[in-house]
């Protein structure tokens, strides 16, 4: 069946530096089905070529010198179409619909608008009859910044359009290592009799970047790492580390799964925010040898920032599932801008046994590890113990590295994006997030604010480049623990 691709925001920041270079990746690796038609809609008027000018200047920065193809270029221009008006008004849809849509082929709509349109847009898309069984609405972050805020975005989209047609994106689903994490776990079994209580000492999931919030600060500063990373991000990674085995691999197991995974994460009380989350944002400092400026220091003539903001970017939670396998297990997350290094990855800490019957032991680490890395190198490590090589009297031992990495396993020509589309082109929501998934991750968000305005607990500095508040530190070492920063020093 054709499909027709409507982005409206069509010539937006996201659809210039995201979308276009994405779709660009499955031309690429052809898997752009040929019919395929794009528009791009927008209320600014251009001519089809000044629109293609436009996507391609993005698409070269983007994809790079490597991955363009001057070939590829002109078969993706040839699907791509500039249709010009506002979406919120349905004339405006219903002459776009007249001039371009072919009434037998499939929907894709993409809302790359911020969220306070969207009840707009999906009225005049029901009206002027775009709005088919067959459908489909993709949408994504921020989907609010409350529960509550969440409820009233959905109930706009839920008016037109069914749960089945809406697709929401929560990028990190669509990178290959986080896809990898369903791998390793549930294709290898000798993995999960050890999943659980009995032998896991505790969890780490870190998201660390070095970019600072950029031209992004009146966004970010309403926002914060809490509600920009961990409500969906971090939480999404945690679901699917922790999930019980689906059924099978189709989007009613997988996210049915997730679901009992947040809901089951333990609401921290206000009472005990200080002692389980750490608030941190960076001062000035230096990122890869170059000074760059603190939070509050940031300048732009876009807008005015606030001196005294109190908004985090860096944060770490104690976090705990309330279930059967995972009942005392510490899952430590973090995440902050400004760090010394762009890492993600997780740290599952295996307990050690009482007994211990090696007199020489040289390692710091004896409990085994297994680390998923997740960017920028995908891959696992397992730490383990082996034998020092050589005549010292008995067997000393020490610990050392089994590695793998995936991105030795192929070159991988495609991003994120790319996937998820190719996904909702197929009509596959197994790597969307639902509705009842977005709630639950923002009701347990929504408590740690809760408790944070309650106590009015304040944000530590930390210095650009470094590895984050002191009191993060703190955090683990209350609890005999430290950060395990593989790769982070
Ligand atoms: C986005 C956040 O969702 O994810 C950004 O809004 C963040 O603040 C980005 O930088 C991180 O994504 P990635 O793919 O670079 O890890």
């Amino acid at each position: 069946m054709k499909t027709d691709l409507l982005i409206i925001g069509g010539d937006g920041d996201l659809a210039l530096r995201k979308l276009y270079p994405s779709l660009y990746y499955l031309e690429l690796n052809n898997c752009m089905p040929a019919d395929t038609r794009i528009f791009g809609m927008a209320r600014t008027g251009q001519t089809r070529e000044e629109f293609h000018n436009k996507i391609y200047t993005w698409l070269k920065k983007s994809v790079g010198d490597a991955l363009f193809s001057e070939e590829k270029w002109q078969s993706f221009a040839s699907k791509i179409w500039f249709a010009q008006g506002d979406a919120t008004k349905e004339d405006d849809l219903a002459s776009a619909k007249s001039e371009y849509f072919d009434n037998d082929n499939h929907l894709v709509i993409y809302l790359a608008i911020p969220p306070m349109i969207f009840g707009k847009v999906c009225g005049s898309v029901d009206k002027c009859g775009l709005n088919k069984p067959t459908t489909r609405l993709v949408v994504e972050k921020p989907l609010g910044d409350s529960r509550e805020s969440f409820l009233a975005i959905n109930d706009e989209l839920a008016r037109t359009f069914s749960e089945e047609q809406i697709f929401r994106i929560d990028h990190y689903l669509g990178k290959e290592s986080v896809q990898n994490l369903i791998a390793l776990r549930f294709a290898n079994d000798i993995f999960e009799p050890l999943w659980n209580s009995r032998y896991i000492d505790h969890i780490q999931i870190t998201v660390t970047e070095t970019v600072g919030v950029g031209n992004r600060w009146a966004f970010y500063d309403q926002t914060g790492a809490t509600r920009d990373m961990v409500q969906n991000h971090l939480l999404q990674v945690l679901c699917l580390m922790a999930m019980e085995p689906p059924a099978c691999l189709n989007a009613e197991s997988v996210r049915a799964e997730k679901l009992k995974v947040l809901n089951a994460l333990r609401l921290i009380p206000a009472s005990e925010v200080q002692d389980l989350t750490v608030r941190g944002q960076y001062s000035s400092g230096y990122v890869d040898g170059v000074e760059v400026p603190g939070y509050t220091g940031e300048t732009s003539d876009k807008y005015e920032v606030d001196p005294n903001s109190q908004t985090e970017t860096y944060v770490a939670i104690k976090a705990e599932i309330q279930n059967w396998r995972w009942s005392g297990v510490p899952i430590y997350l973090r995440t902050g801008k400004r760090l010394n290094k762009r890492h993600s990855e997780i740290v599952i800490q295996f307990k050690q046994s009482n007994h211990q019957i090696f007199e020489k032991d040289h390692s710091e680490h004896r409990a085994n590890q297994l680390i998923i890395q997740l960017q920028p190198d995908a891959g696992v490590s397992l730490r383990m113990m082996h034998k020092i090589p050589g005549l010292d009297a008995g067997i000393p031992v020490e610990d050392g590295v089994l590695n793998f990495s995936f991105d030795e396993n192929g070159k991988v020509t495609h991003d994120a994006y790319s996937r998820l589309f190719f996904d909702v082109l197929r009509n596959d929501q197994t790597l969307f997030v639902s509705a009842a998934e977005v709630e639950a991750a923002w009701r347990w968000v929504d408590q740690i604010f809760a408790g944070w305005k309650e106590t009015s607990m304040s944000v530590q500095e930390y210095p650009a480049g470094s590895r984050g508040p002191a009191l993060a530190e703190e955090l683990l070492e209350r609890d005999g623990r430290k950060w395990l920063n593989e790769g982070f020093e």
